[in-house]
């Protein structure tokens, strides 16, 4: 089978990652929407036309299922293209309700970092009305995260500056939890574990995602089989470069979070 990934850049590669270590036995179709990232700051109709334009392209070259690896595109477009298209279509959304049930018993607050436009969309304030019955949770828009991402830096003084600076006005001892709301964040789990109390766990959304993935290929009888975790990659601009980029990053991440047992 070929499932299909797709964020506005490198983000996905993240949730990808876990989809290459639990279901190998599938093909993987990977499209980053290069031209327009960062999504996460732009108007919403905007983003939004960016995102079915981008969808329509990667599917024309034929996938069996689609992840769609990015919670602003979701928040923004996932309800129109579960309409639009007849196969399973896995969303993400801030890793937030299993953030406060874990919490519950330490009566600590959680904090979400998402980008700006996931934080203030109508599904994200749905999500914590919903399960934030007491009040614990609270959101950090930022920015100029995904922008670094893109640009390969990662584990730099620059970007435990740039947690330091965003942190500096939280008493993390009232924190139990950081959500990763955002595919890109993932790649700065090691330096926000430099930078946070050890007391504080950092969650994102990816394991349950390829767990959802599993469940609806299982429901959809398009079971992973056949494939050899090939992945090919596809973008919207800056083609061999961007590509080349890609590769890396994955690379990168697969290195220096995915080496652990399962
Ligand atoms: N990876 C996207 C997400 O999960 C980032 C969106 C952006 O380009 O700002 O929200």
């Amino acid at each position: 089978m070929t499932i299909g990934f797709f964020d506005s850049g490198i983000g996905g590669l993240t949730v990808l990652s876990e989809a290459l270590r639990r279901l190998p036995a599938n093909d993987y179709l990977y499209m980053a929407d290069t031209l327009h990232v960062p999504y996460g700051t732009k108007p919403m109709e905007e983003v939004r036309t960016y995102i079915v334009d981008a969808i329509e392209s990667m599917v024309d070259v034929g996938v069996d299922a689609l992840v769609i690896a990015c919670n602003t595109a979701t928040s923004i477009a996932v309800a129109e293209l579960r309409e639009k298209y007849s196969f399973p279509i896995v969303g993400m959304e801030p890793a937030v309700k299993p953030a406060v049930e874990m919490n519950r018993a330490t009566g600590k607050r959680v904090l979400v970092f998402a980008t700006p436009l996931t934080l203030q969309m109508p599904k994200y304030y749905a999500l914590v009305s919903r399960v934030d019955e007491e009040g614990i949770v609270d959101s950090l828009p930022l920015p100029e995260l995904v922008g670094y991402c893109e640009s390969l830096q990662f584990d730099t003084e620059l970007m435990r500056e740039y947690f330091r600076g965003k942190l500096a006005g939280y008493d993390l001892n009232q924190y139990g939890i950081i959500v990763l709301g955002c595919t890109h964040y993932p790649f700065y789990r090691s330096i926000l574990r430099q930078v946070l109390p050890p007391h504080i766990q950092i969650v994102d959304g990816n394991v349950g995602t390829i767990k959802r993935l599993t469940a609806l290929m299982n429901r959809f009888g398009i079971a992973a089989r056949h494939g050899n975790g090939s992945v090919r990659f596809m973008c919207t601009g800056g083609e061999e470069a961007y590509l080349d980029k890609m590769r890396s990053a994955l690379n990168f991440y697969q290195e220096q979070y995915m080496t652990t047992e399962l």
